[in-house]
């Protein structure tokens, strides 16, 4: 009897541990790190992660043959964990920036974004130039933050975008900078309490992350987004999601 107890432990011990550790996933499965805090990109319809990058996740997988599995993480655990090859990539409106270069591998672009200013509708900041000696709050290991950090602006980091606007609407902080189109999505819930200033702070490009050098899989996801665009399945998860979009 205790034999028998033992097995069963050993053998579920084993299953939890390939079901838990990301790689040990056999050939079909395509898993992919996110943070569920993005909309439109990736957000939470109840226990559902949906949105444009899983919508384009799903359409990858498609064209790779492979079974999609996503995981919902901190925004920084899914960037490491695609970058150490827990995963095979992270999607999460990741922007493709040279010092992440240094040590995750990144596909082409497939989107490109700006850094946005998110302010109460009565606010006295109209521009980043009035953002001098303020508040400001952001999420977490994102290029909001970088951006703010390197202007030296007074940060209040979030785990989550949504955090980030509730300390604005608490009164906590003065603004808010996040990417453009999650500011409007974050913004459109507020009851009209705030508002997107329309100045680009940046520039930037969404790609997909992989391991650093992992080029088997990255000319994989190329092909598979080439394809996707030249198709007008791109523009189309764009629009269902109303997210601007110019196919060049
Ligand atoms: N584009 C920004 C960055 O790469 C923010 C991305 C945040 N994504 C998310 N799913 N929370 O840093």
């Amino acid at each position: 009897m205790k034999k028998v107890i033992a097995l069963t432990l050993a053998l579920m011990l084993s299953v939890c541990c390939l079901a838990g550790c990301g790689s040990a996933k056999d050939d079909n499965t395509l898993t992919m790190a996110t943070n569920a805090e993005f909309p439109p990109f990736e957000y939470l319809e109840g226990e559902e992660i949906v949105g444009a990058d899983v919508d384009i996740a799903k359409a990858i997988a498609e064209k790779l043959g492979k079974t999609l599995e996503i995981t919902n993480i901190d925004f920084d655990a899914a960037l490491t964990g695609a970058a150490t090859g827990k995963y095979d990539v992270a999607i999460a409106g990741v922007t493709a920036t040279d010092e992440r270069r240094q040590n995750m591998g990144f596909t082409d672009d497939y989107y490109t974004a700006s850094q946005a200013i998110i302010v109460m509708a009565d606010s006295e900041i109209k521009a980043a130039a009035d953002l001098e000696g303020k508040t400001v709050s952001c999420q977490e290991g994102t290029t909001g933050e970088q951006f703010l950090l390197d202007n030296e602006y007074a940060v209040q980091s979030f785990k989550t975008g949504a955090e980030a606007i509730s300390a604005l609407t608490a009164g906590k902080v003065d603004a808010v900078v996040i990417d453009n189109a999650v500011a409007k999505a974050l913004s459109s819930k507020q009851d009209g309490k705030t508002v997107v200033l329309d100045e680009a702070l940046t520039e930037e490009a969404y790609a997909i992350v992989t391991k650093l050098g992992n080029d088997e899989l990255i000319g994989e996801i190329n092909k598979a987004l080439a394809e996707l665009k030249a198709e007008g399945k791109l523009a189309e998860i764009f629009e269902k999601y109303e997210l601007p979009y110019d196919a060049e």
